[in-house]
């Protein structure tokens, strides 16, 4: 064989070689990825916080999907990402703008900012109703991917808002160290909205696992390894209950939903007080009656700094 043809055939085997490793990449599993989604070519950022709370992908995970009837959330006031403009998704995309600023804003300003909190002082004040708004008005971005995580691990409402039954969730990872966060991601058919449900079933001891080391490492771990979306957590009521606030030291920026006529100023400071180590917190508004200039009266919002 001639020098040429030597040369040649080395060739060959290593463009066969680099084919294969080109397609063995095409066919890894499409399930939440260990590495950062979307954001161009940034090279993966992986977790060395607590090996045992991420385990490396095995391929017995699977894709868990979720049906979401948009149709139905429409009549019930909720965002949905094809609606078009309504007065709600108008609000919506106000309230989520300075969010996203800082969700996305140079570390060094702001820590942890992709997680937000939406809290309260009480129950009922619009919570979940807030964070599942927030969550399918920010899915709606063409560039922003959201993982909405339900932390209302005592009183879980997103199963009952968004119409599925309790899957395997935040209780479970905690209790189980074999089970990775990815492993009980939702996807929800609605593009870029991710969900993490409370957990199947309930737990004596949830509360303190909320408020325990566990969950720390979780929430370090989803500001590094998902530092390329948004994390809205709907919350336990501030003053009702004690993870609530432990939660809420741990968060780069809180949303207080307020509920107008309801909520005392007293309840309002207090639960202010309760966050204050939190350096991004906004006030929603939210159930303000506004007249409307016809008979009837809607709901509307306020927003603002503290
Ligand atoms: N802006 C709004 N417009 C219309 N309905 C609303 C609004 N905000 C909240 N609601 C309704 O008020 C009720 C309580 O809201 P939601 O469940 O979101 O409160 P919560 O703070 O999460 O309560 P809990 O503390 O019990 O979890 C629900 O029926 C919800 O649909
Ligand atoms: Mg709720």
């Amino acid at each position: 064989m001639s020098i040429i043809e030597k040369a040649a055939n080395k060739l060959r085997k290593s463009a066969n070689a680099s084919t294969k490793q080109s397609s063995a990449n095409e066919i890894v599993p499409s399930k939440e990825s260990k590495a950062p989604l979307s954001h161009g070519d940034m090279p993966a950022k992986i977790t060395t916080i607590d090996q045992t709370l991420s385990p490396p992908a095995t391929e017995t995970n699977q894709v868990n999907q979720i049906f979401i009837d948009l149709d139905k959330l429409n009549k019930l006031g909720i965002v949905t990402p094809d609606q078009g403009k309504t007065q709600v998704a108008e609000q919506f995309r106000v309230i989520k703008r300075p969010l996203l600023t800082k969700a996305f804003a140079d570390p060094k300003t702001i820590k942890n900012g992709n997680l937000i909190m939406v809290a309260s002082s009480l129950a009922g004040e619009g919570k979940s109703f807030c964070s599942v708004n927030l969550a399918m008005s920010i899915a709606s971005e063409l560039d922003h991917r959201v993982l909405l995580i339900d932390a209302d691990v005592a009183r879980p409402s997103i199963p009952r808002i968004l119409g599925f039954e309790p899957k395997k969730g935040l209780l479970d990872i905690l209790l189980n160290k074999e089970l990775d966060i990815s492993d009980v991601m939702l996807q929800t058919g609605v593009d870029k909205l991710t969900l993490v449900s409370a957990g199947e079933e309930r737990h004596a001891h949830a509360t303190e696992l909320l408020a325990g080391h566990r969950m720390g490492l979780l929430l370090d771990e989803l500001s590094q390894r998902y530092h390329d979306r948004v994390v809205i957590f709907d919350s336990p009521p501030l003053l009702q209950t004690s993870e609530a606030r432990v939660l809420a030291a741990r968060m780069g920026q809180i949303v207080l939903v307020v509920e107008a006529e309801q909520t005392s100023q007293q309840a309002v400071k207090e639960a202010l007080k309760q966050i204050e180590s939190c350096t991004s917190i906004n006030l929603i508004y939210n159930k303000a009656r506004a007249f409307s200039g016809r008979e009837n009266y809607g709901y509307g919002y306020g927003y603002n700094y503290s």
